[in-house]
């Protein structure tokens, strides 16, 4: 693996209109991000990536773009964007967009100049089809938020628009050269402003198969999932390629895709020494427990499936390259809640989800309020959620016969407002994120959960996640950390994670005991040193380490 200047690098996720507002209008801005940049540095964040902040009528938070070369004024304007990428480089620190091109807003001017005249140059910038005998919809695909992935185009009884997300995000025609260098020359302005680099929206969503045809229903709606065509669609790496060589490579830039299913075979183009992008988030746990009827049939995720995941990932991408590492992001339960199991969210075992997290190989990327241990937020009634998602996800659980207080329960603790709530900062009013009325309600453990409190508590899980991302970076450690081999350990107990991370002339051991019982690991070689451990004791006896609940060490062996 060729060495590449992001690879020793800590990357902290922005949800913008949940960080920090400035003005008192309820919604974070980048002014309030600016302000937050120390505490991110003392943190130990070297790359910020920020989810969109582009002018959108924000039907699902911004990924319904209205303009590629702006600043939604809810956020600022384009010189607080400039201050910001300018305040960020004095810190050594660089800033990464959102990249949402598989869609636009349908109040993106090519939208509606595609409605005006479906016909001319722009009407080919999207999928628009005519509807077939008696009105039928040009196929039976379901978009990701539920109902038919096909409206109709606004204006035009007769035909329909394609759009795998939001009726209000529609899909942009990749094949139609004329966007893709639109959506070039779009990247590399943002690029020459001194951005550090994109993370890339549901980019596998942009090639579409040569036929567009029904498959068999799966729900009783009589639709598909979009999985079905995703499959069937080949060739998506000519596009991936041509928008690294036009793009990102000539600036050296990072990128990270949203990347679900790269198959086995593909992932050196993907995220190689010369991948489509730098990195490419590892999705391994987050897909846990899933059910393809819905969310009100999630199952929770047991330690085992966790420890066997993330292995899985580290397996297949060995030495090709890095994942980018998430416990959660904005579209995900805080991992806290989802990860632990219920009734055991505990300080040690946030701290042990930590140390794995950064501990494996791959770039490390907090989510906002990951680092003080942010946790779920219980939602009484439909009417305290805002993410489109959600409010389908609650429909197909009334469908399937679950009372209102039922479905609220099933589908909340999967929510993307879980992740979505203000960042707690203090013990103040609204913790401390807004003077004003916040436009999505805190969560009220903020009192006790909070940056504040946790500064001044050296046991606490800020505290702990900024000695990960210390030793991430000592001179001691980080080529270890960075680039040694992992070799997994395997145990008898499938509740205890142990493996090695080894270079040419250090070894660390890392173990987690990812249960509330304890456990006790043999040990092979001579420990010379503890590292890190995520409580206070370290028990050691004739080569046996026994370990509390949810304790996880990392301690320098032979
Ligand atoms: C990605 C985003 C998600 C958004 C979707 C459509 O999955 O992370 O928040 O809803 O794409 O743009
Ligand atoms: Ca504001």
């Amino acid at each position: 693996m060729k060495k590449k200047w992001w690879h020793d690098k800590v990357a902290y996720q922005i949800y913008p209109k949940s960080f920090c507002d400035s003005n008192g209008d309820g919604i974070g801005d980048l002014q309030g991000i600016i302000s937050k940049l120390d505490y991110l540095k003392d943190l130990g964040v070297d790359i910020v990536w920020l989810s969109p902040i582009y002018p959108s009528p924000l039907a699902d938070e911004g990924y319904d773009i209205a303009d590629y070369y702006g600043i939604d004024p809810r956020f600022g304007t384009m010189e607080d964007m400039e201050e910001l990428i300018a305040e960020a480089k004095k810190r050594d620190m660089y800033i990464l967009m959102d990249l949402v091109v598989n869609h636009c807003s349908d109040e993106h001017e090519w939208f509606l100049k595609a409605c005006e005249d479906p016909d001319g140059k722009y009407g080919k910038y999207f999928y628009i089809v005519d509807a077939g005998q008696e009105d039928k919809l040009p196929t039976n695909w379901r978009s990701y938020f539920g109902g038919p992935a096909w409206d109709k185009l606004p204006g035009h009884e007769d035909k329909y628009y394609l759009h795998v997300f939001h009726k209000k995000q529609p899909d942009l025609n990749w094949e139609n050269e004329e966007v893709r260098e639109e959506v070039y020359k779009m990247v590399n302005w943002w690029l020459d402003k001194g951005l550090g680099g994109f993370r890339i929206d549901a980019i596998i969503n942009i090639k579409k198969p040569e036929v567009f045809h029904d498959y068999p229903a799966d729900r009783a709606d009589g639709l598909c999932s979009i999985q079905c065509m995703l499959q069937e669609a080949k060739g998506i790496g000519r596009f991936l390629r041509e928008l690294q060589e036009r793009t990102f490579r000539l600036h050296d830039s990072f990128s990270v895709g949203e990347v679900f299913d790269a198959d086995e075979d593909e992932i050196t183009d993907f995220v190689g020494d010369d991948g489509y992008f730098s990195s490419m988030f590892d999705f391994g746990t987050a897909l846990l427990g899933g059910d393809p009827a819905g969310w009100y049939r999630r199952k929770p995720v047991q330690a085992k499936e966790y420890i066997k995941a993330v292995y899985q990932s580290q397996k297949r991408l060995g030495d090709i390259g890095f994942y980018s590492n998430i416990i959660e992001n904005h579209d995900e339960p805080r991992g806290v809640s989802h990860y632990l199991p219920e009734g055991e969210c505990c300080v040690e075992g946030k701290k042990m989800l930590a140390l794995l997290s950064f501990m494996v190989k791959g770039l490390p990327f907090i989510y906002e309020g990951q680092e003080i241990g942010m946790e779920n937020k219980t939602f009484a009634s439909i009417e305290e959620v805002d993410d489109c998602s959600t409010m389908h996800e609650y429909q197909v659980a009334l469908e399937a016969g679950l009372t209102p207080k039922q479905a609220i329960e099933a589908v909340g603790k999967y929510c993307r407002d879980n992740a979505r709530t203000p960042m707690q900062w203090d013990d103040s009013e609204n913790a401390g994120f807004t003077t004003g009325r916040p436009w999505l309600a805190v969560n009220p453990n903020y009192k006790q959960i909070n940056v504040k409190a946790q500064q001044a508590d050296e046991d606490s899980v800020l505290a702990f996640y900024k000695k990960l991302a210390a030793l991430r970076k000592s001179a001691e450690y980080k080529e270890t950390i960075v680039y040694g081999d992992l070799i997994l350990v395997p145990q008898e107990d499938e509740n205890v994670m142990v493996f090695y991370r080894k270079s040419a002339d250090k070894t660390l051991l890392v173990a987690a005991n990812y249960q509330s019982v304890a456990a006790d690991i043999k040990l092979t070689g001579q420990m010379n040193k503890e590292v890190l451990n995520n409580v206070r004791e370290l028990h050691i006896d004739d080569g046996i380490l026994y370990m509390q609940g949810y304790q996880a060490v990392v301690l320098e062996v032979e």
